[in-house]
Protein backbone atom coordinates (compact mmCIF):
# COMPACT_ATOMS: atom_id res chain seq x y z
CA UNK A 1 0.00 0.00 0.00
CA UNK A 2 0.93 3.67 -0.46
CA UNK A 3 0.57 6.11 2.05
CA UNK A 4 0.84 9.44 2.93
CA UNK A 5 0.67 10.83 6.23
CA UNK A 6 -0.36 14.58 6.72
CA UNK A 7 1.29 16.66 9.62
CA UNK A 8 5.30 18.06 10.32
CA UNK A 9 5.18 17.48 14.62
CA UNK A 10 6.12 14.43 16.61
CA UNK A 11 2.20 12.89 16.45
CA UNK A 12 3.12 12.39 13.29
CA UNK A 13 6.20 11.29 13.75
CA UNK A 14 4.21 8.28 15.94
CA UNK A 15 2.21 7.75 12.97
CA UNK A 16 4.39 7.07 10.41
CA UNK A 17 6.64 4.95 12.48
CA UNK A 18 4.11 2.67 13.37
CA UNK A 19 2.99 2.66 9.73
CA UNK A 20 6.42 2.20 8.48
CA UNK A 21 6.46 -1.21 10.41
CA UNK A 22 3.65 -1.97 8.79
CA UNK A 23 3.87 -5.45 6.38
CA UNK A 24 0.96 -3.84 4.17
CA UNK A 25 3.20 -0.97 3.91
CA UNK A 26 5.30 -0.54 0.45
CA UNK A 27 5.70 3.52 0.79
CA UNK A 28 4.97 6.12 3.07
CA UNK A 29 5.76 10.10 2.50
CA UNK A 30 4.35 12.82 4.90
CA UNK A 31 3.36 16.38 4.17
CA UNK A 32 5.49 18.30 5.12
CA UNK A 33 7.44 16.14 7.96
CA UNK A 34 10.32 16.77 9.65
CA UNK A 35 14.15 15.69 10.21
CA UNK A 36 13.23 12.70 12.06
CA UNK A 37 10.22 11.58 9.76
CA UNK A 38 12.51 11.52 6.98
CA UNK A 39 14.09 8.24 8.65
CA UNK A 40 10.62 6.33 8.05
CA UNK A 41 9.01 8.52 5.46
CA UNK A 42 9.97 10.31 2.14
CA UNK A 43 9.13 13.96 3.26
CA UNK A 44 6.97 16.57 0.66
CA UNK A 45 7.78 19.69 0.72
CA UNK A 46 3.80 20.65 0.86
CA UNK A 47 1.96 21.97 3.89
CA UNK A 48 -0.64 20.43 6.12
CA UNK A 49 -3.18 22.79 5.40
CA UNK A 50 -2.41 23.01 1.42
CA UNK A 51 -5.85 20.94 0.73
CA UNK A 52 -5.38 21.14 -3.63
CA UNK A 53 -1.52 20.58 -3.08
CA UNK A 54 -2.42 17.62 -0.84
CA UNK A 55 -5.17 16.23 -2.79
CA UNK A 56 -3.21 16.48 -6.04
CA UNK A 57 -0.18 14.98 -5.08
CA UNK A 58 -2.21 11.68 -3.49
CA UNK A 59 -3.85 11.31 -6.75
CA UNK A 60 -0.41 11.81 -8.97
CA UNK A 61 0.87 9.33 -6.91
CA UNK A 62 -1.91 6.96 -6.73
CA UNK A 63 -2.20 7.08 -2.95
CA UNK A 64 -3.88 4.19 -1.02
CA UNK A 65 -4.52 5.98 2.03
CA UNK A 66 -4.04 9.05 3.16
CA UNK A 67 -3.53 9.79 7.67
CA UNK A 68 -4.20 13.29 8.60
CA UNK A 69 -2.72 14.37 11.67
CA UNK A 70 -3.89 17.68 12.99
CA UNK A 71 -6.81 19.48 13.18
CA UNK A 72 -6.99 22.26 10.29
CA UNK A 73 -7.04 19.97 7.34
CA UNK A 74 -9.80 17.97 8.54
CA UNK A 75 -11.63 20.94 9.69
CA UNK A 76 -10.61 22.69 6.26
CA UNK A 77 -12.42 19.34 4.52
CA UNK A 78 -9.34 17.67 3.15
CA UNK A 79 -10.74 14.26 3.93
CA UNK A 80 -13.97 15.22 2.06
CA UNK A 81 -11.99 16.56 -0.92
CA UNK A 82 -9.95 13.26 -1.06
CA UNK A 83 -12.74 11.52 -1.10
CA UNK A 84 -14.14 12.82 -3.66
CA UNK A 85 -11.25 12.52 -5.46
CA UNK A 86 -11.60 8.75 -4.96
CA UNK A 87 -8.73 8.48 -1.94
CA UNK A 88 -9.13 6.75 0.93
CA UNK A 89 -8.80 8.62 3.86
CA UNK A 90 -8.49 8.01 7.51
CA UNK A 91 -10.26 11.16 10.03
CA UNK A 92 -13.61 13.08 10.01
CA UNK A 93 -15.06 15.07 7.26
CA UNK A 94 -15.71 18.98 8.05
CA UNK A 95 -19.16 18.36 8.78
CA UNK A 96 -18.12 15.46 11.63
CA UNK A 97 -14.79 17.80 13.05
CA UNK A 98 -17.41 20.19 14.28
CA UNK A 99 -16.87 18.66 16.94
CA UNK A 100 -13.74 20.44 17.69
CA UNK A 101 -14.03 23.33 15.44
CA UNK A 102 -16.94 24.59 17.25
CA UNK A 103 -17.09 24.93 20.84
CA UNK A 104 -20.73 25.91 20.71
CA UNK A 105 -21.73 22.65 17.73
CA UNK A 106 -20.24 20.46 20.57
CA UNK A 107 -22.48 21.78 23.26
CA UNK A 108 -25.79 21.80 21.74
CA UNK A 109 -25.10 18.51 20.48
CA UNK A 110 -24.24 17.36 24.14
CA UNK A 111 -27.28 19.13 25.71
CA UNK A 112 -29.29 17.70 22.66
CA UNK A 113 -28.46 13.90 23.45
CA UNK A 114 -28.01 14.62 27.32
CA UNK A 115 -24.37 13.73 27.42
CA UNK A 116 -22.40 15.07 30.91
CA UNK A 117 -20.72 18.44 30.00
CA UNK A 118 -20.62 21.76 31.97
CA UNK A 119 -23.27 23.55 31.93
CA UNK A 120 -23.01 26.50 29.39
CA UNK A 121 -24.50 29.27 27.51
CA UNK A 122 -23.32 30.82 23.79
CA UNK A 123 -23.01 34.12 23.25
CA UNK A 124 -21.71 36.54 20.23
CA UNK A 125 -22.71 39.96 22.02
CA UNK A 126 -20.42 40.97 24.65
CA UNK A 127 -22.91 42.40 26.87
CA UNK A 128 -25.29 39.45 27.54
CA UNK A 129 -21.94 37.78 27.57
CA UNK A 130 -20.96 40.00 30.67
CA UNK A 131 -24.05 39.75 31.81
CA UNK A 132 -24.34 36.30 32.49
CA UNK A 133 -21.22 35.90 33.91
CA UNK A 134 -22.22 38.73 36.49
CA UNK A 135 -25.01 36.79 37.35
CA UNK A 136 -23.26 33.45 37.62
CA UNK A 137 -20.21 34.79 39.48
CA UNK A 138 -16.67 33.12 39.38
CA UNK A 139 -14.61 30.73 38.68
CA UNK A 140 -15.94 30.33 35.61
CA UNK A 141 -14.66 29.24 32.21
CA UNK A 142 -14.19 31.45 28.56
CA UNK A 143 -14.11 29.66 25.49
CA UNK A 144 -13.27 30.81 21.69
CA UNK A 145 -15.98 28.90 19.62
CA UNK A 146 -14.04 27.86 16.57
CA UNK A 147 -9.79 26.82 16.74
CA UNK A 148 -7.68 29.14 17.98
CA UNK A 149 -4.51 26.87 18.57
CA UNK A 150 -4.62 25.85 22.22
CA UNK A 151 -5.23 29.44 23.06
CA UNK A 152 -9.16 30.10 23.25
CA UNK A 153 -9.65 28.61 26.90
CA UNK A 154 -9.62 30.67 29.62
CA UNK A 155 -10.70 29.16 33.33
CA UNK A 156 -11.10 32.75 35.19
CA UNK A 157 -10.72 32.67 38.50
CA UNK A 158 -12.69 36.20 39.08
CA UNK A 159 -15.56 37.61 37.08
CA UNK A 160 -12.76 40.45 35.81
CA UNK A 161 -10.79 38.01 34.24
CA UNK A 162 -13.87 36.39 32.51
CA UNK A 163 -15.11 39.88 31.39
CA UNK A 164 -11.48 40.22 29.94
CA UNK A 165 -11.77 37.31 28.17
CA UNK A 166 -15.01 37.95 26.52
CA UNK A 167 -13.55 41.30 25.54
CA UNK A 168 -10.81 39.87 24.12
CA UNK A 169 -12.81 37.41 21.73
CA UNK A 170 -15.69 39.20 20.88
CA UNK A 171 -14.41 43.17 21.01
CA UNK A 172 -10.72 43.04 20.43
CA UNK A 173 -11.31 40.43 18.12
CA UNK A 174 -8.30 38.58 19.39
CA UNK A 175 -8.93 35.13 17.69
CA UNK A 176 -10.30 36.90 14.52
CA UNK A 177 -13.32 34.50 13.34
CA UNK A 178 -12.92 31.88 15.65
CA UNK A 179 -13.28 34.11 18.61
CA UNK A 180 -16.62 35.76 16.88
CA UNK A 181 -18.71 33.54 19.26
CA UNK A 182 -17.95 32.28 23.05
CA UNK A 183 -19.28 29.57 25.22
CA UNK A 184 -19.36 30.63 28.72
CA UNK A 185 -19.49 27.45 31.10
CA UNK A 186 -19.80 26.03 34.33
CA UNK A 187 -16.30 25.49 36.06
CA UNK A 188 -15.85 22.02 37.09
CA UNK A 189 -12.76 20.81 39.30
CA UNK A 190 -11.04 16.88 39.04
CA UNK A 191 -8.21 15.38 37.73
CA UNK A 192 -8.45 15.17 33.52
CA UNK A 193 -7.87 12.29 31.80
CA UNK A 194 -7.52 12.00 27.60
CA UNK A 195 -9.96 8.87 26.49
CA UNK A 196 -9.21 7.65 22.27
CA UNK A 197 -11.45 6.15 20.57
CA UNK A 198 -11.36 4.65 17.44
CA UNK A 199 -14.85 5.62 14.94
CA UNK A 200 -16.17 3.63 11.85
CA UNK A 201 -19.58 5.84 11.74
CA UNK A 202 -21.25 3.35 13.13
CA UNK A 203 -19.19 1.24 15.81
CA UNK A 204 -16.59 2.72 18.41
CA UNK A 205 -13.87 1.03 19.42
CA UNK A 206 -11.85 2.34 23.08
CA UNK A 207 -8.40 2.74 21.90
CA UNK A 208 -6.37 3.32 25.30
CA UNK A 209 -6.60 6.62 27.90
CA UNK A 210 -3.53 8.56 28.43
CA UNK A 211 -2.75 11.71 30.87
CA UNK A 212 -0.91 15.42 29.43
CA UNK A 213 1.04 17.52 31.50
CA UNK A 214 0.45 20.95 29.93
CA UNK A 215 2.09 23.44 31.82
CA UNK A 216 5.35 24.62 31.35
CA UNK A 217 7.67 23.95 34.19
CA UNK A 218 7.59 21.06 36.96
CA UNK A 219 4.89 21.22 39.55
CA UNK A 220 2.06 21.96 36.69
CA UNK A 221 3.86 25.86 36.57
CA UNK A 222 3.81 28.06 33.98
CA UNK A 223 2.03 29.16 30.69
CA UNK A 224 -0.38 26.72 28.94
CA UNK A 225 1.59 24.53 25.89
CA UNK A 226 0.45 22.08 23.52
CA UNK A 227 1.51 19.51 26.14
CA UNK A 228 4.92 18.65 27.62
CA UNK A 229 4.88 15.27 28.35
CA UNK A 230 2.24 12.07 28.32
CA UNK A 231 1.66 8.23 29.64
CA UNK A 232 -0.65 5.84 29.33
CA UNK A 233 -2.41 4.22 30.57
CA UNK A 234 -4.32 6.43 32.41
CA UNK A 235 -4.18 4.61 36.02
CA UNK A 236 -7.50 6.92 37.05
CA UNK A 237 -9.32 4.70 34.65
CA UNK A 238 -10.36 0.85 35.56
CA UNK A 239 -12.83 -1.35 33.14
CA UNK A 240 -15.99 0.07 34.93
CA UNK A 241 -14.98 3.91 34.42
CA UNK A 242 -14.06 2.97 30.68
CA UNK A 243 -17.71 1.41 30.39
CA UNK A 244 -19.28 4.22 31.62
CA UNK A 245 -16.91 6.48 29.79
CA UNK A 246 -18.23 4.45 25.90
CA UNK A 247 -21.53 4.19 27.07
CA UNK A 248 -22.47 7.71 28.74
CA UNK A 249 -20.08 9.59 26.44
CA UNK A 250 -18.62 8.49 23.25
CA UNK A 251 -21.33 5.75 21.65
CA UNK A 252 -23.95 8.56 22.34
CA UNK A 253 -21.94 11.33 20.47
CA UNK A 254 -21.32 8.62 17.22
CA UNK A 255 -24.96 7.70 17.37
CA UNK A 256 -26.09 11.79 17.45
CA UNK A 257 -23.08 12.55 14.69
CA UNK A 258 -25.17 9.27 12.45
CA UNK A 259 -28.19 10.38 13.01
CA UNK A 260 -27.82 14.24 12.43
CA UNK A 261 -25.97 13.22 9.06
CA UNK A 262 -22.20 13.82 9.98
CA UNK A 263 -21.38 10.20 10.85
CA UNK A 264 -18.18 10.50 12.47
CA UNK A 265 -15.06 8.54 11.20
CA UNK A 266 -11.22 8.92 12.55
CA UNK A 267 -10.00 9.30 16.57
CA UNK A 268 -12.24 10.55 18.65
CA UNK A 269 -9.99 12.02 21.56
CA UNK A 270 -12.36 12.88 24.71
CA UNK A 271 -10.99 15.47 27.42
CA UNK A 272 -12.72 14.16 30.32
CA UNK A 273 -12.90 15.84 33.71
CA UNK A 274 -13.52 13.42 36.50
CA UNK A 275 -15.41 15.45 39.22
CA UNK A 276 -17.55 14.19 42.20
CA UNK A 277 -20.68 13.43 40.19
CA UNK A 278 -19.12 10.90 37.22
CA UNK A 279 -16.95 11.84 34.23
CA UNK A 280 -17.68 14.94 32.20
CA UNK A 281 -16.41 15.91 28.66
CA UNK A 282 -14.46 19.08 28.33
CA UNK A 283 -14.01 18.95 24.96
CA UNK A 284 -13.88 16.67 21.86
CA UNK A 285 -10.71 16.96 19.39
CA UNK A 286 -11.17 14.85 16.42
CA UNK A 287 -7.50 13.63 15.83
CA UNK A 288 -4.61 11.63 18.01
CA UNK A 289 -3.55 14.32 20.89
CA UNK A 290 0.33 15.33 20.38
CA UNK A 291 2.00 13.88 22.26
CA UNK A 292 -0.55 11.52 23.82
CA UNK A 293 0.03 9.27 19.65
CA UNK A 294 3.81 8.65 20.91
CA UNK A 295 2.76 6.86 23.80
CA UNK A 296 -0.11 5.20 22.55
CA UNK A 297 2.34 3.98 19.79
CA UNK A 298 4.53 2.84 21.90
CA UNK A 299 2.05 0.55 23.50
CA UNK A 300 0.02 -0.59 19.94
CA UNK A 301 1.02 -3.90 19.02
CA UNK A 302 -1.67 -4.70 16.52
CA UNK A 303 -0.75 -3.36 13.22
CA UNK A 304 -1.87 0.22 12.79
CA UNK A 305 -2.19 0.32 9.24
CA UNK A 306 -4.48 -2.73 9.27
CA UNK A 307 -6.35 -0.75 11.94
CA UNK A 308 -6.79 2.90 10.25
CA UNK A 309 -8.26 0.85 7.24
CA UNK A 310 -11.11 -0.66 9.49
CA UNK A 311 -11.97 2.19 10.68
CA UNK A 312 -12.15 4.08 6.93
CA UNK A 313 -13.76 0.94 6.08
CA UNK A 314 -16.61 0.50 8.48
CA UNK A 315 -15.39 -2.55 9.57
CA UNK A 316 -14.05 -2.20 13.13
CA UNK A 317 -16.99 -4.05 14.72
CA UNK A 318 -14.66 -7.24 13.34
CA UNK A 319 -11.59 -6.20 14.43
CA UNK A 320 -9.41 -6.43 18.54
CA UNK A 321 -7.23 -4.42 19.41
CA UNK A 322 -4.12 -5.44 21.48
CA UNK A 323 -1.75 -3.55 23.52
CA UNK A 324 1.70 -4.42 24.96
CA UNK A 325 1.37 -5.51 28.60
CA UNK A 326 3.58 -2.13 29.35
CA UNK A 327 3.33 1.62 30.40
CA UNK A 328 4.55 4.04 28.12
CA UNK A 329 5.66 7.74 29.15
CA UNK A 330 7.22 10.39 27.16
CA UNK A 331 9.01 13.68 27.43
CA UNK A 332 8.91 16.41 25.46
CA UNK A 333 11.97 18.49 24.76
CA UNK A 334 11.52 22.01 23.57
CA UNK A 335 13.22 25.22 22.83
CA UNK A 336 14.04 27.39 25.80
CA UNK A 337 11.19 30.20 25.80
CA UNK A 338 8.65 28.19 24.63
CA UNK A 339 5.68 28.76 24.49
CA UNK A 340 6.83 32.12 24.42
CA UNK A 341 9.62 33.35 21.71
CA UNK A 342 12.09 31.15 21.26
CA UNK A 343 15.51 30.68 19.13
CA UNK A 344 15.46 28.25 15.75
CA UNK A 345 18.21 26.60 14.17
CA UNK A 346 20.19 25.37 17.25
CA UNK A 347 22.17 22.43 16.88
CA UNK A 348 20.84 18.87 18.83
CA UNK A 349 23.61 16.30 19.37
CA UNK A 350 23.81 12.80 20.23
CA UNK A 351 20.55 11.78 19.35
CA UNK A 352 21.62 8.10 17.50
CA UNK A 353 23.46 7.30 21.51
CA UNK A 354 20.63 8.67 23.35
CA UNK A 355 18.14 5.87 22.70
CA UNK A 356 18.37 2.73 24.34
CA UNK A 357 16.70 -0.48 25.14
CA UNK A 358 12.55 0.72 24.65
CA UNK A 359 13.30 4.39 23.87
CA UNK A 360 11.95 5.49 20.61
CA UNK A 361 13.11 9.58 20.43
CA UNK A 362 9.97 11.59 18.09
CA UNK A 363 11.00 14.36 16.45
CA UNK A 364 8.33 17.11 16.47
CA UNK A 365 10.31 20.36 15.29
CA UNK A 366 13.54 19.53 13.78
CA UNK A 367 15.65 20.06 10.21
CA UNK A 368 18.47 18.96 8.94
CA UNK A 369 21.81 21.20 8.82
CA UNK A 370 24.02 22.03 5.89
CA UNK A 371 25.92 19.18 6.94
CA UNK A 372 23.08 16.59 7.69
CA UNK A 373 23.26 17.51 11.85
CA UNK A 374 19.76 18.66 13.54
CA UNK A 375 18.48 21.76 14.12
CA UNK A 376 15.78 22.77 16.40
CA UNK A 377 13.20 24.13 13.93
CA UNK A 378 10.00 24.58 16.20
CA UNK A 379 8.78 25.08 19.83
CA UNK A 380 8.43 20.98 21.14
CA UNK A 381 11.19 19.65 19.67
CA UNK A 382 12.10 16.40 20.37
CA UNK A 383 8.93 13.37 22.92
CA UNK A 384 11.44 11.60 24.25
CA UNK A 385 9.27 8.03 24.41
CA UNK A 386 10.12 5.17 26.53
CA UNK A 387 8.01 2.00 27.51
CA UNK A 388 8.15 -0.69 30.47
CA UNK A 389 6.93 -3.06 32.87
CA UNK A 390 6.21 0.16 35.09
CA UNK A 391 5.43 3.76 34.91
CA UNK A 392 8.97 3.63 37.30
CA UNK A 393 10.88 1.96 34.67
CA UNK A 394 9.48 3.50 31.78
CA UNK A 395 10.10 7.19 32.83
CA UNK A 396 13.77 5.55 34.13
CA UNK A 397 14.48 4.67 29.80
CA UNK A 398 12.81 8.10 28.89
CA UNK A 399 14.64 10.41 31.38
CA UNK A 400 18.02 8.79 31.02
CA UNK A 401 17.95 9.23 27.27
CA UNK A 402 16.99 12.67 27.79
CA UNK A 403 19.96 13.23 29.92
CA UNK A 404 22.58 11.59 26.84
CA UNK A 405 20.83 14.05 24.23
CA UNK A 406 23.41 17.18 23.78
CA UNK A 407 21.12 20.26 23.54
CA UNK A 408 21.72 23.52 25.46
CA UNK A 409 19.29 25.15 23.56
CA UNK A 410 16.68 23.14 24.70
CA UNK A 411 14.48 21.82 27.90
CA UNK A 412 11.74 19.76 29.34
CA UNK A 413 9.92 18.81 32.38
CA UNK A 414 11.55 16.41 34.99
CA UNK A 415 8.32 15.56 36.65
CA UNK A 416 6.45 13.62 34.04
CA UNK A 417 4.43 10.68 35.08
CA UNK A 418 5.82 11.05 39.10
CA UNK A 419 3.01 11.11 40.80
CA UNK A 420 1.41 7.86 39.07
CA UNK A 421 5.16 6.31 39.25
CA UNK A 422 5.16 7.20 42.89
CA UNK A 423 1.54 5.84 43.24
CA UNK A 424 3.58 2.63 42.33
CA UNK A 425 1.24 2.06 38.94
P1 LIG B 1 -10.44 22.58 26.35
O1 LIG B 1 -9.65 23.08 25.18
O2 LIG B 1 -11.90 22.83 26.23
O3 LIG B 1 -10.09 21.19 26.78
O4 LIG B 1 -9.90 23.44 27.57
C1 LIG B 1 -8.52 23.50 27.86
C2 LIG B 1 -8.31 23.27 29.33
O5 LIG B 1 -9.09 24.21 30.09
C3 LIG B 1 -8.79 21.91 29.81
O6 LIG B 1 -7.80 20.94 29.61
C4 LIG B 1 -9.08 22.18 31.26
O7 LIG B 1 -7.89 22.16 32.03
C5 LIG B 1 -9.59 23.60 31.25
N1 LIG B 1 -11.07 23.62 31.21
C6 LIG B 1 -11.85 23.63 30.12
N2 LIG B 1 -13.15 23.64 30.45
C7 LIG B 1 -13.21 23.62 31.79
C8 LIG B 1 -14.28 23.61 32.76
N3 LIG B 1 -15.55 23.65 32.38
N4 LIG B 1 -13.95 23.58 34.06
C9 LIG B 1 -12.65 23.57 34.44
N5 LIG B 1 -11.60 23.58 33.61
C10 LIG B 1 -11.86 23.61 32.29
N1 LIG C 1 -1.96 17.21 23.99
C1 LIG C 1 -3.16 17.92 23.75
C2 LIG C 1 -3.63 17.91 22.38
O1 LIG C 1 -3.13 17.23 21.51
O2 LIG C 1 -4.59 18.63 22.10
Amino acid sequence: MKVLVVGSGGREHALCWAIAASPLCDRLWCAPGNAGIARDAECVAIAADDVEALVAFAREQAVDLVVVGPEQPLVLGLVDRLEEAGIRAFGPSAAAAALEGSKGFLKDLCARHGSPTARYRRFSDAAEARAYVRQQGAPIVVKADGLAAGKGVVVAATVEEAEQAIDAALVEGSFGSAGAEVVVEEFLSGPEVSFFALVDGKTALPLATAQDHKRAYDNDEGPNTGGMGAFSPSPLVDEDLQRQVMDEIVLPTVRAMEQEGRPFRGVLYAGLILTAEGPKLLEYNVRFGDPECQVLMMRLKSDLLTTLIACTDGSLDSLTLRWRDDKAVVVVMAAKGYPGAYRKGTPIRGLDEAAGEGVVIFHAGTTSGPDGGILANGGRVLGVAAHGSTIVEARRRAYDAVDRIDWPDGFCRRDIAIRAAEAGR
